[in-house]
Protein backbone atom coordinates (compact mmCIF):
# COMPACT_ATOMS: atom_id res chain seq x y z
CA UNK A 1 0.00 0.00 0.00
CA UNK A 2 1.55 3.92 -1.17
CA UNK A 3 1.32 6.00 2.35
CA UNK A 4 -0.45 8.95 1.31
CA UNK A 5 1.80 12.27 2.78
CA UNK A 6 0.70 14.85 4.41
CA UNK A 7 2.26 17.73 3.23
CA UNK A 8 3.48 19.77 6.30
CA UNK A 9 5.04 23.22 7.44
CA UNK A 10 7.04 23.95 10.12
CA UNK A 11 7.62 27.96 10.89
CA UNK A 12 10.88 28.64 13.24
CA UNK A 13 12.48 31.69 13.95
CA UNK A 14 15.56 30.69 15.10
CA UNK A 15 18.33 27.95 15.98
CA UNK A 16 15.86 25.07 14.01
CA UNK A 17 16.86 22.08 16.20
CA UNK A 18 13.23 20.89 15.93
CA UNK A 19 13.17 21.36 12.04
CA UNK A 20 16.44 19.79 11.58
CA UNK A 21 15.19 16.40 13.65
CA UNK A 22 11.43 16.38 12.00
CA UNK A 23 13.12 16.76 8.53
CA UNK A 24 15.26 13.54 9.96
CA UNK A 25 12.31 11.84 11.00
CA UNK A 26 10.46 12.08 8.18
CA UNK A 27 12.77 10.58 6.27
CA UNK A 28 14.11 7.95 7.98
CA UNK A 29 10.43 6.93 9.17
CA UNK A 30 8.13 5.03 7.02
CA UNK A 31 5.43 7.55 8.11
CA UNK A 32 2.93 9.96 6.42
CA UNK A 33 5.31 13.32 7.28
CA UNK A 34 5.91 14.83 3.91
CA UNK A 35 8.41 18.40 5.19
CA UNK A 36 7.82 20.66 2.39
CA UNK A 37 7.82 24.06 3.14
CA UNK A 38 9.70 25.74 6.16
CA UNK A 39 8.46 28.93 7.21
CA UNK A 40 10.54 32.09 8.57
CA UNK A 41 9.83 35.65 10.10
CA UNK A 42 13.86 36.24 10.37
CA UNK A 43 15.79 35.59 7.43
CA UNK A 44 18.79 35.31 9.98
CA UNK A 45 17.42 32.11 11.68
CA UNK A 46 19.91 29.78 11.63
CA UNK A 47 17.84 27.04 11.31
CA UNK A 48 17.06 28.26 7.69
CA UNK A 49 20.41 26.15 6.08
CA UNK A 50 18.36 23.15 6.84
CA UNK A 51 16.19 23.88 4.37
CA UNK A 52 19.43 24.53 1.88
CA UNK A 53 20.76 21.46 3.57
CA UNK A 54 17.68 18.68 2.60
CA UNK A 55 16.52 20.79 -0.11
CA UNK A 56 12.97 22.23 1.24
CA UNK A 57 11.12 25.05 -0.02
CA UNK A 58 11.16 28.05 2.23
CA UNK A 59 9.38 31.20 2.55
CA UNK A 60 10.34 34.60 4.48
CA UNK A 61 8.10 37.14 5.60
CA UNK A 62 9.57 39.94 6.67
CA UNK A 63 6.07 41.34 9.24
CA UNK A 64 6.31 44.42 8.97
CA UNK A 65 2.22 44.47 8.40
CA UNK A 66 1.09 41.34 10.32
CA UNK A 67 -2.47 41.03 8.13
CA UNK A 68 -0.35 41.25 4.81
CA UNK A 69 2.66 38.30 6.10
CA UNK A 70 -0.24 36.09 6.95
CA UNK A 71 -1.27 36.14 3.73
CA UNK A 72 2.03 35.67 2.07
CA UNK A 73 1.84 33.07 4.25
CA UNK A 74 -1.26 31.47 3.53
CA UNK A 75 -0.72 31.49 -0.23
CA UNK A 76 2.65 29.60 0.20
CA UNK A 77 0.75 27.24 2.27
CA UNK A 78 -2.25 26.67 -0.09
CA UNK A 79 0.25 26.41 -3.37
CA UNK A 80 2.12 23.30 -1.49
CA UNK A 81 -1.23 21.98 -0.33
CA UNK A 82 0.27 21.88 3.33
CA UNK A 83 -2.50 20.24 5.62
CA UNK A 84 -0.06 20.36 8.75
CA UNK A 85 1.69 22.72 10.51
CA UNK A 86 4.57 22.52 13.13
CA UNK A 87 5.67 25.33 15.06
CA UNK A 88 9.38 25.23 16.55
CA UNK A 89 10.39 28.08 17.75
CA UNK A 90 8.54 30.30 15.79
CA UNK A 91 8.42 34.02 17.19
CA UNK A 92 4.94 35.51 16.37
CA UNK A 93 1.98 35.23 17.46
CA UNK A 94 -0.70 34.19 14.82
CA UNK A 95 -3.99 35.36 14.30
CA UNK A 96 -7.25 34.79 15.17
CA UNK A 97 -7.93 34.03 11.80
CA UNK A 98 -5.58 32.63 10.79
CA UNK A 99 -5.44 29.76 13.24
CA UNK A 100 -9.30 29.44 12.12
CA UNK A 101 -8.11 28.60 8.37
CA UNK A 102 -5.94 25.47 10.16
CA UNK A 103 -7.99 24.76 13.33
CA UNK A 104 -6.78 21.88 14.51
CA UNK A 105 -4.15 21.47 12.44
CA UNK A 106 -1.57 23.66 14.03
CA UNK A 107 0.86 21.95 16.58
CA UNK A 108 3.85 23.66 18.49
CA UNK A 109 6.16 22.31 21.08
CA UNK A 110 6.79 24.22 24.44
CA UNK A 111 9.58 24.15 26.89
CA UNK A 112 7.92 23.61 30.15
CA UNK A 113 5.12 21.59 31.65
CA UNK A 114 2.01 23.47 30.23
CA UNK A 115 -0.56 24.45 31.74
CA UNK A 116 3.12 25.96 33.75
CA UNK A 117 5.01 28.40 32.66
CA UNK A 118 3.56 29.50 29.12
CA UNK A 119 5.56 32.48 27.32
CA UNK A 120 9.07 32.95 27.72
CA UNK A 121 12.29 32.23 30.08
CA UNK A 122 10.55 28.92 31.20
CA UNK A 123 13.45 26.90 32.40
CA UNK A 124 14.31 30.08 34.74
CA UNK A 125 11.11 30.53 36.35
CA UNK A 126 10.47 26.33 36.53
CA UNK A 127 14.18 26.50 38.71
CA UNK A 128 13.01 30.23 40.70
CA UNK A 129 9.97 28.37 41.78
CA UNK A 130 11.82 25.34 43.11
CA UNK A 131 9.79 22.74 40.84
CA UNK A 132 11.35 19.63 40.80
CA UNK A 133 10.05 18.88 37.54
CA UNK A 134 10.34 20.55 34.10
CA UNK A 135 9.61 19.34 30.89
CA UNK A 136 8.30 20.04 27.59
CA UNK A 137 4.45 19.81 25.78
CA UNK A 138 3.35 19.35 22.38
CA UNK A 139 -0.32 21.17 21.97
CA UNK A 140 -2.81 22.40 19.21
CA UNK A 141 -2.33 26.10 18.78
CA UNK A 142 -5.59 27.74 19.23
CA UNK A 143 -6.07 31.84 19.86
CA UNK A 144 -4.72 31.98 23.55
CA UNK A 145 -0.85 31.83 23.83
CA UNK A 146 0.45 28.47 24.79
CA UNK A 147 -3.17 26.93 25.59
CA UNK A 148 -4.55 24.35 22.99
CA UNK A 149 -5.13 21.22 24.25
CA UNK A 150 -2.50 19.45 25.15
CA UNK A 151 -1.36 16.05 23.13
CA UNK A 152 1.63 14.79 24.48
CA UNK A 153 3.84 15.54 27.44
CA UNK A 154 7.46 14.79 28.67
CA UNK A 155 8.83 15.15 32.41
CA UNK A 156 12.44 16.28 33.12
CA UNK A 157 14.11 16.18 36.57
CA UNK A 158 15.26 19.48 37.75
CA UNK A 159 18.56 18.76 39.97
CA UNK A 160 19.97 20.89 42.62
CA UNK A 161 22.56 22.43 40.23
CA UNK A 162 20.45 22.74 36.90
CA UNK A 163 20.60 26.40 35.55
CA UNK A 164 18.59 27.29 32.90
CA UNK A 165 21.11 26.71 30.49
CA UNK A 166 21.67 23.05 31.39
CA UNK A 167 17.91 22.25 32.36
CA UNK A 168 17.33 23.97 28.52
CA UNK A 169 19.85 21.29 26.99
CA UNK A 170 18.16 18.47 28.74
CA UNK A 171 14.83 19.42 27.83
CA UNK A 172 15.54 20.09 24.26
CA UNK A 173 16.61 16.73 24.00
CA UNK A 174 13.39 15.62 25.17
CA UNK A 175 11.75 17.91 22.55
CA UNK A 176 13.48 15.88 19.75
CA UNK A 177 12.19 12.83 20.63
CA UNK A 178 8.47 14.28 21.79
CA UNK A 179 7.24 16.50 18.66
CA UNK A 180 7.54 12.89 16.46
CA UNK A 181 5.87 11.19 19.00
CA UNK A 182 3.00 13.63 18.64
CA UNK A 183 3.14 14.27 15.09
CA UNK A 184 2.61 10.55 14.70
CA UNK A 185 -0.13 10.57 16.75
CA UNK A 186 -1.87 13.41 15.38
CA UNK A 187 -1.30 12.22 11.41
CA UNK A 188 -2.76 8.59 12.53
CA UNK A 189 -5.81 10.89 12.76
CA UNK A 190 -5.97 12.57 9.12
C1 LIG B 1 12.35 25.03 21.76
O1 LIG B 1 12.78 25.02 23.09
C2 LIG B 1 10.85 25.00 21.71
O2 LIG B 1 10.27 24.30 22.77
C3 LIG B 1 10.49 26.46 21.79
O3 LIG B 1 11.47 27.11 21.04
C4 LIG B 1 12.68 26.34 21.06
C5 LIG B 1 13.07 26.12 19.63
O4 LIG B 1 14.33 25.50 19.54
N1 LIG B 1 9.15 26.70 21.31
P1 LIG B 1 14.91 25.11 18.11
O5 LIG B 1 14.94 26.39 17.26
O6 LIG B 1 14.02 24.07 17.52
O7 LIG B 1 16.28 24.61 18.38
Amino acid sequence: MVLKKINTAVFISGTGSNFKNLIKFSIKKKNKLNIKLVISNNYKAKGLYYAKKFKIKKKIVNYKNSKISENHILLALKKNNIRLICLAGYMKILSKDFIKRFNGKILNIHPSLLPKYRGLNTHQRAIDNKDKYSGCTVHYVNHKLDSGKIIIQKKVKIRKNDTSVTLAKKILKQEHILYPKAILKVLSNL
